[in-house]
């Protein structure tokens, strides 16, 4: 949500700056900016995408500096306008300039405002940030490390941002409380980002700036400091992706790269943590907490958007697996409904990027209330992976595209090692578990299959492409994956959809069903199949078209469904794992025949940071 980047070294920075924003721009998409200094200021923003700034640039002389900063917005306080438009600025009454970028929501910024219109201050945009900048620009004496220090002391809120002045040509200030920001430390060169995506085409050395502080950022040296000016040293890591896993690869989108890419993905988050041989699950990072796990009176799984399916599925797998009562929440309900955490509770904080700052703010309430806090992530030193007790990995490598795929199968596997590696510690058997491991081994491969019929999926939803309503149903473990793919259908392509249980439709979502509307079931043979083949009768006699989500060799169900997407017969609780597959193509090939922003859709940004 709002992507930063900035650059000081010896290189011109509004090219590298353009270039990481682009990278950036799936965290929003509102409006763009940037500022380089040179001998003065040189600052320019529009409303729109990263290629309008690029060509405006293209006719605007000054921009040769080798310090500058720049912005993709997700908008939250202002309208999507130029004026509220990242970077802001304020220039003191002796001339100084100060330019700042900005990610996060500053909570006092009325009260901050109104203190500096006192002191003769006018504002220009409806931003938190402008009054920010404003009030570092107050507070200079000289130094903007100091000046930066002392405002964040007055603000409260979650903020990362980046901040230059006229007066200090050599000097780029940083500073972080709630929202991400990375350091990437270069050869007399560093880049600071949102994400590593900016960072790694030039080093990949960074460090992380925690909570509540500052650094300072000069052509050869940093320092790191808290906002009370206390020293700190931050740990310098190695960034763990490379450019490749951030191209397009001859993709036309990265949806659909990262949905072809799951079965490669899948095998990473499975690599050297599973041994159906030996009916054994190694997750390192849990290890030390295993006892806690057996032991665990009640699990919280919690998550936000498709996380939140991912947390539904962990809900049956802990169940069925693991037989320890669970319970699935939003994470920004669970936070303010004054949540009881007993002894023996266990919350986990399911996250792709590891910032949505719900999530986050669930788990640390959670983990106050005295519960053993853990996270399944994808991105490695997220704000959420440095708040839990353990945690572990998703290793499906970066992903681009803001609706979420092949993070979303990474987190149902994580929870199903999860589910099994307490279920073999309880009641599974040597040899449930082996059998269990070795299916689980398989899905990487039926996964290709499925994605194999990718244009067969494309035929049957250009039949439908015209309906604005669309319904999905399923049972039992597959009741989550029908929430999710209504939610991968709404996000990309715009058209209503609805998932629910398959049983749930009779209680007044029938009454939606006219003639031609689509309703795609996720009828698999499992123990609910006669109960859903029911389902789509009722369906059926009320006019609506059917397509199935089913299980290979089941003719029965093509004399009711219109088309029919099959899948491997996979144990129940792995389901899921198939089953998505061509609900995400059918979202996939519905935006694209829409002529939607399959990568950016409008409105939606892939890390939520604010709540
Ligand atoms: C946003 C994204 C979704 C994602 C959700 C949770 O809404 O558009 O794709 O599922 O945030 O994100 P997280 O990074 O916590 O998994």
């Amino acid at each position: 949500m709002c992507g930063i980047v900035a650059y000081i070294g010896h290189k011109p920075a509004k090219s590298l700056l353009i270039e990481g924003l682009k990278r950036l721009e799936y965290r929003g998409y509102d409006s763009a900016g940037i500022a380089v200094l040179n001998d003065q200021m040189h600052m320019t923003k529009t409303v729109g995408r990263v290629r309008v700034l690029e060509e405006m640039l293209d006719s605007e002389p000054g921009f040769s500096g080798t310090l500058g900063l720049a912005h993709t917005r997700w908008a939250t306080h202002g309208e999507v306008n130029h004026t509220n438009a990242h970077p802001h600025s304020y220039e003191s009454p002796d001339g100084n300039k100060f330019v700042m970028v900005h990610n996060g929501i500053i909570e006092n910024y009325a009260a901050v405002r109104t203190y500096l219109q006192e002191k003769g201050h006018t504002f220009i945009s409806d931003t938190d940030t402008e009054a920010l900048v404003h009030l570092i620009g107050e507070l200079y004496d000289g130094d903007l490390e100091t000046a930066v220090q002392a405002a964040l002391r007055e603000i409260t809120g979650a903020y990362a941002i980046v901040v230059i002045c006229e007066q200090e040509p050599d000097t780029l200030v940083v500073g972080r409380q709630g929202a991400p920001l990375i350091v990437g430390v270069g050869k007399d060169e560093y880049v600071v980002a949102s994400d590593s995506s900016a960072i790694v085409a030039h080093t990949t050395q960074a460090f992380t700036l925690d909570d509540y502080t500052v650094a300072k950022l000069t052509r050869d040296s940093f320092r790191t400091t808290t906002i009370d000016n206390i020293p700190i040293t931050p740990q310098v890591r190695e960034l763990e992706f490379d450019l490749d896993q951030i191209e397009l690869s001859g993709y036309e989108h990265y949806m659909a790269k990262e949905i072809h890419e799951q079965p490669q993905a899948l095998r990473l988050c499975l690599k050297g943590r599973i041994d159906p041989r030996k009916g054994q699950i190694v997750l390192g990072g849990i290890a030390d907490h295993a006892r806690e796990l057996v032991k665990a009176q009640r699990i919280v799984l919690l998550g936000q958007g498709t996380a939140l399916h991912a947390a539904m599925i962990g809900e049956y797998l802990m169940e069925d697996l693991a037989k320890i009562p669970t319970e699935v929440d939003f994470a920004s309900e669970f936070r303010y409904r004054n949540p009881i955490v007993q002894d023996g509770t266990v919350v986990v904080a399911i996250s792709q990027s590891g910032e949505t700052a719900d999530s986050l703010a669930a788990l640390q309430e959670a983990k106050q209330r005295g519960a053993l806090a853990l996270g399944v992530v994808n991105v490695v030193g997220s704000s959420i992976s440095r708040e839990t007790d353990a945690g572990v990995y998703l290793r499906v490598g970066p992903e681009i595209g803001v609706a979420s795929t092949k993070a979303f199968l990474g987190q149902v596997m994580v929870c199903t090692m999860l589910a099994t590696f307490i279920g073999r510690r309880r009641f599974l058997s040597m040899d449930q578990v082996s059998t269990l491991l070795e299916e689980l081994q398989a899905i990487p491969d039926h996964i290709e299959q499925v994605l194999s019929y990718s244009e067969q999926i494309k035929d049957a939803t250009a039949k439908y492409i015209e309906r604005e309503n669309w319904l999905f149903l399923g049972r039992g473990y597959n009741y989550p994956v029908a929430l999710e793919g209504a939610l991968k259908l709404k996000e990309i392509s715009y058209i209503h959809a609805e998932g629910m249980p398959a049983a749930e439709m009779k209680h007044g979502p029938i009454a939606l069903i006219d003639d031609g509307m689509p309703v795609v079931f996720v009828a698999t043979r499992n123990s609910q199949y006669d109960k859903v083949m029911c389902n789509i009768e009722e369906v059926r006699s009320r006019g609506g078209h059917i397509i199935a989500v089913a299980t290979e060799g089941d003719e029965e169900i093509r004399r009711l469904a219109e088309d029919v997407f099959y899948v491997p017969k996979v144990p129940a609780p792995l389901e899921p794992l198939v089953t998505v597959v061509p609900l995400q193509l059918l979202a996939y090939h519905a935006a694209v025949l829409r002529g939607k922003d399959v990568d950016k859709p409008r409105n939606l940004a892939k890390s939520v940071t604010v709540e």
